[in-house]
């Protein structure tokens, strides 16, 4: 397998990143028991490539606040993972983290959360939000030392077409921590 390269996201990976994302989407989120189809995923991607998201893509990651992290896997040009990290007041903050699903389970989300995890503030505790339902995912975070807190959120701005929505389960990696 070519390299895999952890970088800092610049503002020509949009495209590649909001393609990962779709992708990933597609793999992991349909779900017949929670309602949610892949027509859903598709209605939520399908002004995502517009140039004007693009654009919008590009700025946030050119005008990055001194807080926030966004990093890029790549091989060769293939984005094929990417995470953001906040550092909030009183938390840090895994707000994303996606590996290509024909590139997980191959090490690279921990070496992505590794990377990541050098630029937050190791005296705090750092919180996720994953799909309640995504077992492999909870199994990543709890390998890496996450717990569950028992709080579940939903965001009506994600609900979806057809009216199925994404419950959140929020897991917490207390600070303290050492290398995954
Ligand atoms: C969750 C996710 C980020 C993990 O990324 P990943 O690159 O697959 O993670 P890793 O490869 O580091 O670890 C995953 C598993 O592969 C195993 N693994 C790592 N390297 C391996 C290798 N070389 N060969 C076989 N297995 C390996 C790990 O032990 C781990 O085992 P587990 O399933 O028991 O936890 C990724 O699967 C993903 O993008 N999921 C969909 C999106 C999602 O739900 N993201 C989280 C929302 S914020």
């Amino acid at each position: 397998m070519q390299e895999i390269k952890i970088l800092d996201a610049v503002p020509e990976d949009a495209v590649g990143i909001i393609n990962l994302f779709y992708k990933t989407w597609l793999a992991t989120y349909p779900n017949k028991e929670k309602g949610i189809t892949i027509e859903d995923i598709e209605d939520s991607y399908k002004d995502e490539f517009s140039v004007e998201n693009i654009e919008n893509l590009k700025a946030l990651i050119r005008d990055l606040p001194k807080n926030k992290k966004r990093l890029v896997a790549k091989m060769g040009d293939t984005i094929v993972g990417a995470c953001t990290v906040i550092r909030n007041d009183d938390t840090n903050h895994l707000r994303t983290l996606y590996i290509l699903p024909e590139f997980q389970h191959r090490g690279i989300g921990t070496k992505m959360w590794n990377k990541a995890m050098e630029f937050l503030d190791p005296t705090k505790d750092t919180i996720v939000q994953v799909a309640d339902y995504t077992e492999d995912a909870i199994r990543f975070y709890k390998k890496l030392g996450f717990v569950d807190t028992g709080k579940r959120t939903t965001d009506e701005s994600e609900r979806f077409k057809s009216g199925a929505i994404i419950v959140d389960m929020e897991m917490v990696r207390k600070f303290g921590w050492g290398r995954a």
